[in-house]
């Protein structure tokens, strides 16, 4: 599929690989991403591992620079990003609370990203509304990164998850995957199966029933293919599951807070739990927990999502290089 947003700038600087895949693109949702692409960003990223083993730091961007904007609270997007940028000898613009910006003296975001854009080469944007980073990607001449849009996608989480699961089990193909929680609101759950529907992939959603995969994705994941099945209760497939992908009910989209307290804490994963699971299979999660996995688990060889973490930093070292042209 062509990408989505290809709004290379007009005055690209010389000297920089004009013809790399992504250069000066905005990536604002997994839709834009080929099998092909995937295959190219996790080749970068498997580098950049290497790299930062052998040497840590590398002036690859040195000169570079990365606003990082969050409207909303971030721990792993937010550090991971800035991690990336300055192995790769660049530097960052934090804006991590909006609050001390000039949003909160009604600044929108057009003009935000506009100001942004004359300082920075690129644009990291989480912001709580859904479609936000299309905007914003529309008022920008830099490449702009969807580090989430409210509900909407996490496009570089998922990168980082399938990346995991290939670093994890070897293969992608011929996986049962099984998202667990919050699959309404969650936004890493909804890129993750949108990108996984490019794969021969048989993908299980268990959750609570008010917070089910909302029906038009499951609609749209139909219609390209993607083996998708429903339940109510883990053990009807966990004992075939070899991804267990857990997320947290999220808390900040819910108006009702009783409703929210209903549902908390539908699934708990313990060392019970994962009894009936295979020997060779991973437990991932976004992060952050907040009870849906009891800390007795962590030292279980099968829970990956620290591991994860750490993925994450050399795909979006990929992806800096790759909007930026130099990969
Ligand atoms: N950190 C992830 C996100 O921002 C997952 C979560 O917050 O639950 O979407
Ligand atoms: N996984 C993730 O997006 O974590 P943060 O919300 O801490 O950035």
């Amino acid at each position: 599929m062509p990408p989505q947003f290809n709004t290379r700038p007009a005055h690209l600087p010389l000297g920089e690989r004009q013809n790399s895949r992504f250069y000066g693109q905005h990536i604002v949702s997994v839709k834009q991403f080929s099998r092909l692409d995937i295959e190219h960003i996790f080749t970068i990223a498997e580098e950049m591992r290497i790299m930062v083993e052998r040497v840590g730091t590398f002036d690859l961007l040195k000169g570079k620079v990365l606003a990082n904007l969050f409207y909303e609270p971030s721990t792993r997007t937010s550090s991971s990003f800035t991690a990336a940028m300055e192995r790769l000898g660049g530097s960052v613009i934090p804006i991590s609370e909006v609050k001390y910006s000039s949003v909160s003296k009604g600044e929108s975001l057009p003009d935000t990203i506009r100001t942004l854009q004359s300082y920075a080469d690129v644009i990291v944007l989480r912001h709580h509304e859904k479609g936000a980073a299309e905007i914003a990607a529309k008022y920008a001449r830099k490449p702009v990164i969807n580090a989430g849009d409210g509900p909407g996608e996490h496009p570089t989480q998922a990168l980082l998850d399938l990346f995991t699961i290939r670093e994890e089990l070897g293969r992608i193909d011929g996986l049962t995957v099984t998202m667990l929680g919050d699959l309404k609101y969650g936004r890493t759950v909804h890129s993750l199966a949108k990108l996984l529907a490019l794969f021969n992939v048989t993908v299980n959603y268990v959750s609570p029933d008010i917070l089910r995969m909302p029906a038009e994705l499951v609609d749209e994941l139909d219609g390209r293919g993607l083996s998708q099945s429903q339940f109510s209760a883990l053990e009807a497939v966990l004992p075939k599951t070899d991804v267990l992908y857990v997320t947290r009910v999220q808390k900040e989209r819910f108006d009702d807070l009783a409703l929210y307290e209903s549902v908390k804490g539908a699934f708990v994963i313990t060392p019970e739990t994962l009894k009936i699971a295979k020997q060779k299979m991973i437990v991932m999660h976004p992060l952050p927990r907040v009870g849906e996995i009891s800390m007795d688990v962590d030292d279980d060889p099968r829970a990956a999502y620290f591991r994860q973490m750490e993925y994450g930093m050399y795909v979006r070292m990929a992806l800096l290089a790759m909007v930026l042209g130099k990969a």
